[in-house]
């Protein structure tokens, strides 16, 4: 997951330096790149996350709300990001930059929902997967129980 955020965390700076250099300076090759790496990027990272690491997060009740929350984010974040591919796309192969301003809020928006998307799962998420991939899972189960189950032992 750290490995994954390093790597999105290097899209967002890409972006940043992209909006940065709108309209006049932009790099048509970056925005290739950018434009290739994106949603491939994204996607895998979220699948990962979604499939391996949200489930053990969220082996505590009360971290379903945040699980739901990230989800949606990912969902959102990979909506904008394919807008974002298609323009890219346009910039990099040659096309008129007609609405810089308009293109520019849309590189910030999600680059910015994904570093607080980021520092959220950094903050919250990533040292509970940590700890609970340590842990075997029997015992995670069994600590995060409250009280014993009432349903075994009166068997003997
Ligand atoms: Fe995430």
């Amino acid at each position: 997951m750290e490995e994954r955020h390093a790597a999105k965390l290097e899209i967002c700076d890409t972006l940043e330096a992209i909006a940065d250099s709108l309209p006049a300076g932009v790099d048509r090759h970056r925005c290739l790149v950018m434009a290739a790496l994106l949603l491939p990027t994204l996607r895998e990272a979220h699948a990962y996350e979604e499939q391996t690491i949200f489930p053990v997060f969220a082996r505590r009740e009360d971290r379903a709300g945040s699980v739901r929350r990230l989800c949606a984010e990912h969902v959102e974040d990979e909506s904008l990001a394919e807008e974002l591919t298609e323009m890219l796309l346009h910039v990099g192969h040659g096309g008129e930059i007609a609405n810089p301003e308009a293109l520019g809020f849309m590189l910030r928006a999600l680059f910015e929902a994904m570093r607080r998307h980021i520092a959220f799962e950094r903050e919250h998420v990533v040292p509970i997967a940590r700890r609970a991939m340590r842990t075997p899972a029997s015992r995670l189960t069994a600590s995060s129980r409250r009280a014993p189950r009432a349903d075994r032992g009166s068997e003997r």
